[in-house]
C-alpha cells in the first residue's frame, strides 16, 4: 500500500510537491497539457485542506543533454548556436507556471530563473495558501547525479521547503533523482498524490493480481525495449498480442519471410524463448495474419495488402490487415483486463493507421463491456488521443518509461518512497 495525501493533516503546513510537468513545449508554449491537468486534483485538495504553502517542482526536458544534441546539429548545419536562447525557449518553468495559474484560476508564483536553491525565505514570505513553482530541477546536475552525496545536497534543500513531501510525478517515478526519491530521506512525511495513487492502482495489479483473463497488446518498433515487459506479462496473461515493428522479429523466428521489414536479428533467439515460454504456460501469442505493406518507409508510400504472414523481398510490413483485426476482436473480446503498450502499425502515416485505430476501438468496446482497460506508453497514448478514444479507456497512463517499468514488475523509486 502507498500512503497518500488522505493520510495527512495539511492545515497550516508547508508542502513540497513533485509533479511531472515535463510537457512538450514549442517556443515557450505548452503543446499538450495532459500532465498539468492530471496534477490539479491533488493541488486543489492540498489547498482546500488549508496548507500554508504549496511549492511545486518538476523537470522539463533534459536541458544539458538536449542542448548538447541541438548544438551538435547546429554545428553540423553550419549554424550559430545560442544555448541560452535554446534553453529559455524549451526548458524554463515560468511558462508552465503561468499555464497552471490559468488552469487553476489562481496565481502561481514563479520562484525565479536562478534555480532551486535558497528559496525557503521566498516561500515563507508568500501569503498564506500560496502556490509557488520552482525552476527546472534538472538545471542542477545534482538532480540526476549518480553519487548519493550530490543528490542528497539538492534533496535536503528541497525538503527544507516543506513539512510534507507529496510525490504526484508518476511519469518520473522510475527515476532515482533528488526531487523524486532522495528528498524522502529528509522530509518528515512522504506521501503520494491522487495521480500517483491512480496510476499505481491501475498498473500494479496487472503484474500482481489482474482480473483474468488478461490480454496484453504489446507493440512498437523493437523487441529489445519490450522484452522485459513481455516476460513479465506472460506470467498472468491469457493472450499476448504482439504487433508493430517488433512482430517481424517474432515472425522471422517462426520461419516466415519478412521482406524489408524492421527486424532485430540479434533478438531472434529472445523471440524464440518468449514463444517457447508462452507455449509452456499456454499463453496464446497473436501475431499478424495479414498485413498492409509498402516498398518504402514513407507517409506517401503506396499501401499494398498482403494476405498471410509472409512478405516478399521488396516489401516491408507497416500495418496489420483485416484478418488480424478480426482475430484481435475475438481475443480482446474475452478479456476481463486489457493492457495496451505500443501501436500495431505506423499510425503516424494515414495509410498505415487503420490497425492501430481498430485496436483503440476494440479496447474501448471492451471497456464498455466491463473490462478494465489500461493504456500505457507514449505512442499508444498518442494513438488513443489521435482517435479520440482516451475517455473510453479505464485508465490512460501519464507515464511512458514509468508505466513500462511498472509493467515489467520493477519497483520504482518514486513510488517506493510513498510506501507505508
Ligand atoms: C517522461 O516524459 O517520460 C518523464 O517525464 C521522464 O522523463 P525522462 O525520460 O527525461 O526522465
Amino acid at each position: 500500500m502507498i500512503k497518500t495525501v488522505k493520510s495527512v493533516d495539511f492545515k497550516g503546513k508547508r508542502v513540497i510537491m513533485r509533479v511531472d510537468f515535463n510537457v512538450p513545449m514549442k517556443d515557450g508554449v505548452v503543446q499538450d497539457d495532459t500532465r498539468i491537468v492530471a496534477a490539479i486534483p491533488t493541488i486543489t485538495y492540498i489547498l482546500e485542506q488549508g496548507a500554508a504553502s504549496l511549492t511545486l517542482m518538476s523537470h522539463l526536458g533534459d536541458p544539458a543533454k538536449d542542448a548538447a544534441k541541438a548544438k551538435e546539429k547546429a554545428v553540423k548545419d553550419g549554424k550559430v548556436f545560442d544555448e541560452a536562447a535554446y534553453i529559455k525557449g524549451k526548458h524554463r518553468m515560468a511558462p508552465v507556471a503561468a499555464y497552471l495559474a490559468k488552469k487553476l484560476g489562481k496565481p502561481v508564483v514563479f520562484a525565479g530563473e536562478d534555480g532551486c536553491y535558497g528559496k525557503k525565505a521566498f516561500i515563507e514570505g508568500q501569503p498564506d495558501g500560496s502556490v509557488v513553482m520552482l525552476e527546472n530541477t534538472r538545471f542542477h546536475k545534482e538532480e540526476t547525479a549518480k553519487d548519493t552525496e550530490s543528490r542528497d545536497k539538492l534533496a535536503k534543500e528541497l525538503a527544507s521547503y516543506g513539512e510534507v513531501f507529496v510525490n504526484d510525478a508518476f511519469g518520473t517515478a522510475h527515476r532515482d533523482h533528488a526531487s523524486t526519491a532522495s528528498i524522502a530521506k529528509f522530509a518528515p512525511v512522504s506521501v503520494a498524490g491522487f495521480l500517483m495513487e491512480k496510476e499505481v492502482a491501475y498498473l500494479e495489479p496487472i503484474v500482481t493480481s489482474p482480473k483474468k483473463p488478461l490480454v496484453a497488446i504489446i507493440g512498437g518498433a523493437k523487441v529489445s525495449s519490450k522484452i522485459a515487459v513481455l516476460e513479465s506479462l506472460l506470467k498472468n496473461a491469457h493472450a499476448l498480442v504482439i504487433g508493430g515493428g517488433m512482430a517481424y522479429t517474432f515472425l522471422k523466428a517462426q520461419g516466415h519471410t519478412v521482406g524489408k521489414s524492421l527486424v532485430e536479428d540479434d533478438q531472434i533467439g529472445t523471440a524464440k524463448k518468449v514463444l517457447d515460454a508462452a507455449k509452456k504456460l499456454e499463453v496464446e501469442i497473436v501475431l499478424p495474419l495479414d498485413q498492409v505493406a509498402a516498398e518504402t518507409f514513407d507517409a506517401n508510400a503506396k499501401p499494398i495488402a498482403v494476405d498471410g504472414a509472409d512478405l516478399p523481398d521488396n516489401l516491408m510490413g507497416l500495418d496489420v490487415g483485416p484478418k488480424t483485426v478480426a482475430k484481435y476482436k475475438e481475443v480482446i473480446g474475452t478479456a476481463a483486463t486489457v493492457v495496451w503498450n505500443g501501436p500495431v502499425g505506423v499510425f503516424e502515416f494515414e495509410a498505415f493507421a487503420k490497425g492501430t485505430e481498430e485496436v483503440a476501438k476494440i479496447v474501448a468496446a471492451a471497456t464498455g463491456k466491463g473490462a478494465v482497460t489500461v493504456v500505457g506508453g507514449g505512442d499508444s497514448v498518442a494513438a488513443v488521443n489521435k482517435f479520440g478514444l482516451a475517455s473510453q479507456m479505464s485508465h490512460v497512463s501519464t507515464g511512458g518509461g514509468a508505466s513500462l517499468e511498472l509493467l515489467e514488475g520493477k519497483k520504482l523509486p518514486g513510488i517506493e518512497v510513498c510506501r507505508g
